[in-house]
């Protein structure tokens, strides 16, 4: 069925690759990609697809709600995937309140816009955001997140999410707006802007830089192929029932340290370097505040109610996330060029 489909964030890194499966996978629907190209947000991400007759890109940033009125108003939207946010722990530390802005304020206009626009029809439309396990807090050595754990973000991040996602059930419940919800784990593959660990290991190793571990490195998180999420995104947008929520995870749970040293192995065979030489690099700094300790998601719900499991295991996904580093030097460049320096300088400065 033709359908208008908005999707903000799509210039960043799971954004993007919700993009390329929705415009790749449904030549019916059209696909409009809103997004504000901030530092994380890069349009060589979708060069797959950027000539596509069903996609359009529009530069915009959803804290403006005039413009986002407009734009709903223009292209009457049936579907919103909602995933544009400032989506970086340290740098909510730094600035928290470009994260109060975007991810609140932000979600409310999309929120106002599609119920004005969906008012008194609700027949075929959706408002799907996405979030993060992040809104549950800290674990300690045992246990998992279940859709019914009691919210209690710890950072001006994962509390900023933490509101948006209360705002969009408000939504639900006092307006009927037609919601559903997902809160995943970390994410890792390619297109990763190496301000997260993942991309900061890889980027550091391979231009001979130290490898910055917070505190004692035993933070433990819960990592899930970037693909695998994009599928349940796919998934939970056909499939979930309104005013549901549905946690994401990879059962996939790596204590820092160990994986560090298995990424330092990996690169060291990869670029012909004497074992052991990265694991040298690897540099204990001091903590970032409110560390949350584990992250660990139950996601038997999504996979006994709508059938999705994680396809890729780990010990390939990392593979291939370092071979997509290696192979993409000039993207890698590109992103690391002017304003990366002073975040690097700003954040790592005095602990590197
Ligand atoms: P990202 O930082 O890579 O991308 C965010 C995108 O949003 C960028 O393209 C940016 O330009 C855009 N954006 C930021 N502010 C905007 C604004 N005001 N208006 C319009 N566009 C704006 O983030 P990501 O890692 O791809 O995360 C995407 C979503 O998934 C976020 O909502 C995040 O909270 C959630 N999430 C991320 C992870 C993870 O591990 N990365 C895990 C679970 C949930
Ligand atoms: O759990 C989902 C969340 O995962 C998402 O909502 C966030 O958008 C995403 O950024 C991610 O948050 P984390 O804070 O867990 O990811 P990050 O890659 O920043 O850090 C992962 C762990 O590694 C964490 O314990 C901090 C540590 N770390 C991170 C960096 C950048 C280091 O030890 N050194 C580093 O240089």
């Amino acid at each position: 069925m033709a359908k208008n489909i908005l999707i903000t964030g799509g210039a960043g890194f799971i954004g993007s690759h919700v993009v390329k499966l929705m415009v790749n996978n449904y030549p019916d629907y059209h696909i409009y990609n809103l997004d504000a190209l901030t530092y994380a947000g890069n349009l060589e991400n979708l060069r797959e697809v950027e000539n596509a007759p069903n996609y359009t890109f529009i530069k915009g940033n959803i804290v403006d709600a005039p413009f986002i009125n407009k734009l709903f108003t223009d292209h009457q939207f049936d579907g919103v995937m909602h995933l544009a946010a400032e989506s970086h722990v340290d740098r909510s530390i730094l600035s928290p309140l470009d994260f109060i802005y975007t991810n609140i304020i932000g979600t409310v206009n999309l929120l106002q816009a599609a119920k004005e626009q969906w008012k008194g029809n609700h027949e075929g439309k959706l408002f799907y955001h996405i979030s993060t396990d992040e809104v549950y807090g800290s674990l300690g050595e045992t246990g998992l997140f279940t859709e019914t754990t009691s919210y209690d973000p710890r950072s001006p991040y994962s509390a900023s999410k933490a509101s948006s996602d209360h705002l969009v059930r408000a939504y639900w419940h006092t307006y009927d707006l037609p919601v559903v919800l997902s809160n995943c784990s970390n994410n890792y593959g390619g297109f990763q802007f190496p301000e997260k660990l993942i991309p900061v290991v890889i980027n550091n190793i391979q231009n001979g830089k130290p490898i910055p571990m917070y505190g004692d490195g035993k933070y433990t998180r819960d990592w899930l192929w970037v693909g695998d999420h994009a599928r349940a995104i796919d998934v939970i947008f056909h499939k979930g029932v309104v005013g549901e929520t549905y946690n994401v995870g990879g059962h996939n749970e790596w204590k820092n340290i160990d994986l560090v040293n298995l990424m330092c192995d990996i690169m060291d065979r990869k670029l012909g370097r004497e074992e052991g030489t990265s694991r040298k690099t690897i540099t204990y700094v001091k903590d970032r505040a409110g560390h949350d300790r584990r992250y660990a998601i139950d996601a038997s719900k999504i996979e006994k109610e709508l059938g999705w499991v994680p396809s890729l295991q780990f010990a390939e996904g990392i593979e291939k996330t370092i071979d997509w580093y290696l192979a993409n030097d000039e993207w890698l460049k590109n992103v690391t060029s002017g304003a990366y320096q002073a975040y690097y300088e700003k954040q790592y400065g005095e602990r590197v």
